[in-house]
């Protein structure tokens, strides 16, 4: 691809590390949705992600009672038990903390071998 090629947005992340490091700083934040939760109150020591079922995305999500992606998943979190705002799609912030979810998972999948 040339330089003329569209961009999703402006801005890029030049590795998985430095997106999974900008999303690791995301999901510490108490301060992103407004019910003054980060999403590691919830999800510290791999709590409620399912992880055991070791489920690509989409899947069905019990709270959600729905099939969703992973993004829609982050989103659903966000204006629920986070009363935030939905991340939008493109954003590095949406990427940033769908790259720290892997790495966290990937950390779950080589502590539960
Ligand atoms: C008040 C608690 C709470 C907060 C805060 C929270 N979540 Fe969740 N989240 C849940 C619960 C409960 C589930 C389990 C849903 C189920 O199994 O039905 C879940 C599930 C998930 C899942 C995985 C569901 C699956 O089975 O694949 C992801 C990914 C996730 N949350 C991401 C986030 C992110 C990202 C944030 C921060 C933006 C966040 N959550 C904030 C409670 C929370």
């Amino acid at each position: 691809m040339d330089n003329s090629s569209k961009k999703i947005r402006s801005g890029s992340f030049k590795n998985f590390q430095q997106a999974a490091t900008a999303g690791k700083k995301l999901w510490e934040d108490e301060t992103l949705g407004k019910s003054g939760l980060a999403c590691l109150s919830c999800h510290a020591g791999y709590s409620d992600l399912n992880l055991e079922k070791r489920q690509n995305y989409p899947h069905y999500v019990k709270m959600v009672d729905d099939v969703v992606t992973l993004d829609q998943m982050i989103n659903y979190c966000m204006l629920n038990p986070m009363q935030g705002e939905q991340l939008e799609r493109n954003s590095k912030e949406m990427t940033a903390i769908a790259a720290y979810f892997r790495a966290y998972r990937m950390k779950y999948l080589q502590e539960h071998k």
